[in-house]
């Protein structure tokens, strides 16, 4: 297949947002490495890094904003009907974010409703899937926090709140992924901000975007114990199928958001608050980088920031069908910030196609 098909190395776009360096392995968010900004900056602070540009001196009216957008969603669940209890989260996030009201007030306030409502229809659909009763936000508590509230339907663990949000500041951007690309796109249609979100997201559901960090941890369970790593990862890789949270479009080397994530989970176990599974995870990805590399030794195979997110959201008790749609929750920040951007470009995004298809003979017959 032609190497135009995927698009790779075409730049598509000019953004101040985040600098993706495949070669050198290094994520910059707004000209920060993202190791400085994971686990130091909290969520409601890089929301306004991404927004507005700069780390807000106080994060307060921010974190305040994202509350009351949190209430507003809420209450706002009953107009949602039956849209939430469907069995897919990413379809009901798709449904949720297309019933809410466009929001006419002045930057970042689209930005902010969008966010706040998503981590509250993902934690809700979540538990109505669960047979259990949504549970309501609060306003006052840190945004990372309340998720896990209201998933669990109880405060959170302090250490499993820092995990969730540096897991959260981790996957805020990362340059022109085809998720952004998708809000992009349509921005600069000059559809709405809503349009943009619903089109990110059915982006992001695939298991070659966000969609892998459940099979990550089917992967860990299937495969049971290090010693059986080796076998299990061979006789997948004899099958022809991928190993999940391996591989990078861009990346050369490990991702950086795999150390930031590991390390984040290396502090909830040796704080006791997580369950022990990053020993098992570490020798399936040595494992899977060994074999990588014998079966493709001139295309380097690495663990991507899907391989411990799978191994984070579970030590923090999410359900493994909510992993996507929390990545949804935080990279949301990141496709609203694009869709500002992208409106001040004015300029359509419309590619070319080189047509391959039959044409009409001299006598007007196709064939
Ligand atoms: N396991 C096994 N083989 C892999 C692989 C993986 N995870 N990732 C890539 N490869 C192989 C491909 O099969 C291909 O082999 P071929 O040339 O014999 O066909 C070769 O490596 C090049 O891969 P390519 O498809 O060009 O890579 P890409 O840039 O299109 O893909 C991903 C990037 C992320 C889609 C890919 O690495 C992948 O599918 N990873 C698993 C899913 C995943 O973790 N997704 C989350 C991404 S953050």
């Amino acid at each position: 297949m032609s190497s135009t098909t995927g698009l790779e190395g075409v730049v598509a776009a000019e953004t101040a947002l985040s600098e993706v360096d495949g070669e050198a392995g290094r994520l910059l968010v707004r000209g920060r490495p993202i190791g400085a900004l994971a686990g130091v900056v909290r969520f409601e602070a890089l929301c306004g890094l991404m927004w507005e540009g700069t780390l807000p001196r106080d994060a307060g009216p921010l974190a305040r904003a994202l509350g009351e957008a949190r209430a507003e969603a809420f209450e706002q669940l009953p107009k949602l009907g039956d849209a939430l209890a469907r069995g897919d989260g990413m379809g009901a996030l798709r449904a949720a974010v297309a019933h809410l009201r466009p929001v006419e007030a002045p930057w970042p306030a689209p930005a902010v409703a969008v966010t706040g409502a998503m981590a509250v229809h993902a934690a809700a659909w979540s538990r109505i899937v669960r047979g259990l009763d949504p549970v309501a936000p609060d306003p006052a508590a840190p945004h990372a926090v309340d998720f896990l509230r209201m998933v669990h339907g109880r405060s959170p663990h302090p250490s499993w709140a820092e995990a969730l949000d540096a897991y959260l500041v981790t996957v805020v951007d990362h340059g022109m992924n085809a998720s952004t690309f998708a809000a992009r796109v349509v921005t600069s249609t000059e559809a709405s901000l809503n349009a943009a979100v619903v089109a990110a997201l059915g982006a992001l559901e695939g298991r070659l975007h966000g969609g892998a960090p459940g099979p990550v941890l089917d992967m860990l369970d299937a495969v049971g114990t290090p010693e059986r790593a080796e076998a299990w990862l061979r006789a997948e890789l004899d099958a022809k199928r991928r190993i999940m949270g391996m591989g990078h479009r861009v990346y050369r080397v490990r991702d950086p958001r795999a150390a930031v994530l590991e390390r984040a989970l290396e502090r909830l176990e040796a704080g006791g608050a997580a369950s022990g599974r990053l020993a098992l995870a570490g020798a399936v990805e040595r494992t899977a980088e060994r074999l990588l590399r014998e079966r493709k030794p001139d295309r380097p195979l690495r663990a991507n920031v899907e391989f411990y997110t799978a191994t984070l959201l579970e030590a923090v008790e999410l359900p493994r069908a909510l992993f996507t749609p929390t990545f949804a929750s935080a990279r949301v920040v990141g496709w609203t910030a694009h869709v500002d951007e992208q409106r001040r470009t004015g300029r359509l995004i419309r590619p070319r196609a080189r047509y391959v298809g039959p044409r009409p003979s001299a006598d007007g017959a196709v064939g």
